[in-house]
Parts: C-alpha cells; sequence; structure tokens
C-alpha cells in the first residue's frame, strides 16, 4: 500500500509549532504538556491531527507492534525505521525517539551515533533515555553538548526490568523518594530538557514538579505532572492489557474487529465488492478478446 493521505487535514494548523524551549515555556505559564506514543506513519497522522504537543516513538514499540513481551529486544533498526515513519506522518509534530536498551551502554561513540542517527536520518527533535546511572549522565552531557535535545525517564524504567523485578510503582519509601530526587537533580544538572516520571506515586510527582523548573512528564504517577504521556494503543483499546494508569478512550480492538467481520461476512455471501468498488468496459471489448484468444490458443 502506498503512503496515504489522511482523512484528516494534519498540514495546515493555527498552533505555535512545538520546539525543545517550549518544554520550559509550558511549565513557565501553567500549560500542560501532551504526548502520545506513534509507531508508524498513520498512527503519526491521528496524533498529529488530535493536536498532541509531542509524539514519542517509544520502544514499547516491542509491545504493541513487534509482540516482544519486554522492550528488551527493540533494535536501533526498529526504532530508526519506525522514528522515520512517524516523522513523515507528522511533519508538524516534535518527535523525541526512545534509546533503545544497550544502544548507548557499549560505548559513548556508539551512543553518539546513534543518537545523531535519529535525529540526522529518521527526523527525530529529541531522544529519551532512561535512569541516571553515572554513564547515562556522561552520555546526556555529551549528546546535548552536540546539539540534540535529550528528555530523561525515571521511576518505573523498562529497559531495567530484571533489575525492578516487575512493572512496579517505584519510589514508595523515604530512601527511594531521596534516590529520585537526586536522580532528578543529577539530570537537570546534565542537560534534560524534560523527565517522564513513570509510575511514582501523586505524592512524590507533585514534590518534584514544586521543586524544579524542567518540566515532568508523567505516566502512572498521576495529576501533579506537568503532562501527560500515553501509549496510542492504550488510549485507544487496541491491546486487551489495560494498564491501571491508562484511560480506554475508544473500544478500537472491539469496534475493528466488528468492521473486519463485517468485511468477511459480505465477502463470504457474495455482497461485497458492489459496483461501487469495480471499473467497468464495454461487454464486446471482452468477448472480441476472448474469441481472439481463443482462435489463438485452440485453434
Ligand atoms: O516506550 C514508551 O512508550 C515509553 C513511555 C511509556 C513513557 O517510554
Amino acid at each position: 500500500m502506498s503512503a496515504q493521505k489522511s482523512p484528516v487535514d494534519t498540514t495546515s494548523s493555527d498552533k505555535k509549532a512545538f520546539t525543545t524551549p517550549s518544554f520550559l515555556e509550558y511549565k513557565q505559564v501553567g500549560k500542560r504538556i501532551v504526548v502520545c506514543t506513534a509507531y508508524d506513519y498513520m498512527q503519526a497522522q491521528i496524533v498529529q491531527a488530535a493536536g498532541v504537543d509531542v509524539i514519542l516513538v517509544g520502544d514499547s514499540l516491542g509491545m504493541t507492534t513487534l509482540g516482544h513481551d519486554s522492550t528488551l529486544k527493540v533494535t536501533m533498526d526498529d526504532m530508526l525505521r519506525a522514528t522515520a515513519a512517524v516523522a513523515k506522518g507528522a511533519p508538524n509534530s516534535y518527535i523525541i525517539a526512545d534509546m533503545p536498551f544497550m544502544s548507548y551502554q557499549h560505548s559513548k561513540s556508539e551512543g553518539m551515533r546513534n543518537a545523531a542517527a535519529f535525529v540526522a536520518q529518521a527526523g527525530a527533535h529529541a531522544i529519551k533515555v532512561e535512569g541516571a546511572s553515572l554513564e547515562t549522565l556522561v552520555f546526556i552531557e555529551a549528546v546535548v553538548d552536540a546539539g540534540i535535545p535529550v528528555v530523561g525517564h525515571l521511576g518505573l524504567t523498562p529497559q531495567s526490568i530484571n533489575q525492578l523485578g516487575g512493572y512496579y510503582t517505584q519510589a514508595k519509601e523515604t530512601d527511594e523518594v531521596v534516590k529520585l530526587m537526586t536522580d532528578v537533580y543529577d539530570l537537570i544538572s546534565a542537560g534534560v530538557s524534560a523527565i517522564v516520571l513513570e509510575c511514582v506515586p501523586a505524592e512524590v510527582a507533585a514534590e518534584l514538579r514544586e521543586m524544579y523548573a524542567i518540566p515532568t512528564i508523567g505516566i502512572g504517577s498521576g495529576i501533579n505532572c506537568d503532562g501527560e504521556v500515553q501509549v496510542f494503543h492504550d488510549l485507544l483499546g487496541l491491546s486487551d492489557f489495560t494498564p491501571r494508569h491508562t484511560k480506554h478512550y475508544l473500544k478500537g480492538a472491539e469496534l475493528l474487529s466488528n468492521a473486519l467481520a463485517e468485511y468477511v461476512q459480505e465477502v463470504r455471501t457474495g455482497t461485497f465488492p458492489t459496483d461501487l468498488q469495480s471499473v467497468s468496459i464495454d461487454q464486446k471489448i471482452v468477448k472480441d478478446a476472448r474469441a481472439e484468444s481463443e482462435r489463438d490458443l485452440f485453434e
């Protein structure tokens, strides 16, 4: 199938374009930042048309699109292809690409090359990295220094699932909250433009929002973040799994499946396609062609 024109106008918009300084500006004027994931061209068209501020090409692509059971198997190739498709589908949107598992931990130079590929090759405006280890902080500083904006990701960091032991709320005890507050400080010092806070208690998110000038983008962290990020498939009810932190704005899987069941039924009963989906020519052309080919074949 060729690239499709969106059923909605995705190009014209009165909205001022979101840029990296917008993260800070939105926080300063108390405007919440709306982020949604997308993983392909058409999803990006739909998300942009809905008016979200920022599109995240998350490594949740591993689960939503590739059928993996975690983000750990997602590769740079997977992410670059998805980011390039999203950038084409949402040319007026600010796009963050997730650095996949182990794409910057082997060496700083490999990480820099990968970060640059997201921006120069695929069309992302920023990258996102999980955690605040010393190596990660050094990497962030170098990337920001090279002119690539970075968004941090703390709390539940799915790439560390084997260390965390499960997808649980983080920072519930004092020492963990202290560590989170320190990590936020360190990420800001390293130069991040915003921080995704995944699955931390609402009270902790509220405190962090007050403590620091850099915006927090929550998921499963309550209303007191400076913005919210959610997964496309979760919002639209496309998966059978419903995390507690999401809301289905559509029964997508059910609606799509019912529509396709109607298609199955109509093909089987011979009611689709109709004349509306067909092209007609003069019947004489067909008759003449049949006579000619039968002469050629059988005489
Ligand atoms: O990969 C992703 O979709 C994410 C969001 C859940 C923040 O990292």
